[in-house]
């Protein structure tokens, strides 16, 4: 059974991956401001990368950053992306890891997997899968991939140490784990949780970098590595709150001290041979 926070999320991205799929402005409340997501797609990957993709995969593109660019995928390896939304990751990935390799995309989001397989399906990859559920219940069998990627879902997440075992228990051994998120990395302070969530679309709290070294660690990752990518200092939060029509909460949140405290990272961990 959903909870009604699940359900929320789940309509927001029906709502994106409709309006990618129409190639229309997404009208989305995390977008207000910000009629260009392909343009944003373009801050975070290399311009080659994107020129042989579609536009829908671009429009729908909502990461925090480029997990694959870090993945350092072989041909042959399988791949599972953890919440892969219009496919853009998962597309890429398909790309890297050619024909004997394969590559599998999960999304809780009916609207968002037909997306993503009319994206496959236009830019003609066929080593590539999209399947809907939960990435705390992952449908895939026992050390069935090599790497697992994700770009900016766990945060979603209510139970996120159910997501570190299944993506334990779906690695094969010596597989890797490498994730983009955004994370606290230093304390947050209190009072200043919930408004700099609401800047930063963490519609379930902002996770701190200790604490995701906590659950990798105690599921059995080893070599957990955590490397800022983008750190949030106060202009940058500027920057996002006014773009995405935020500024009631970016007023809240500059009440405290919140300069650099949060920002996205690449979360990176393997599990021993
Ligand atoms: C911020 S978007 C990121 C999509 C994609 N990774 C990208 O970079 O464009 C979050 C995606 O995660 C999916 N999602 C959120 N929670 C999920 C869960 N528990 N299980 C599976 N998918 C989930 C949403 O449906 C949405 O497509």
């Amino acid at each position: 059974m959903r909870d009604a926070k699940t359900a929320e999320i789940t309509e927001h991205y029906s709502e994106v991956a409709r309006a990618a799929s129409a190639a229309e402005t997404a009208s989305c409340e995390c977008c207000e401001s910000d009629p260009t997501h392909a343009g944003e797609a373009f801050s975070l990957y290399a311009k080659e990368v994107l020129d042989e993709l579609p536009e829908g995969a671009l429009a729908a593109s909502r990461g925090c950053g480029d997990p694959v660019a870090k993945a350092d995928l072989r041909l042959g390896e399988r791949v599972l992306d953890l919440g892969s939304g219009g496919g853009i990751d998962a597309l890429i990935a398909a790309r890297l890891v050619g024909s004997e390799g394969r590559v599998y995309g999960l999304d809780m989001t009916p609207d968002m997997v037909a997306l993503a397989r009319e994206n496959a399906v236009q830019a003609g990859i066929d080593n590539v899968e999209f399947i809907e559920g939960s990435i705390d219940d992952i449908p895939l069998p026992d050390s069935s991939v090599d790497v697992v990627l994700s770009n900016c879902v766990i945060n979603l997440c209510e139970n996120k140490a159910a997501v570190f075992a299944e993506a334990k228990r779906v690695l094969a051994p010596g597989g890797r784990l490498v994730v983009s998120d955004i994370v606290a990395f230093s304390p947050i302070p209190e009072g200043a949780e919930e408004s700099l969530a609401h800047i930063t679309g963490c519609r379930r709290g902002i996770t701190s970098v200790d604490s995701y070294r906590t659950m990798m660690a105690s599921c059995g990752f080893v070599h957990c590595d955590i490397e800022p990518k983008t750190v949030y200092t106060t202009d940058v939060l500027k920057e996002k709150a006014e773009r995405k029509g935020r500024v009631a909460a970016l007023e809240a949140a500059l009440r405290f001290e919140v300069d650099s405290v949060c920002g996205s990272a690449i979360i990176r961990g393997r599990i021993p041979e």
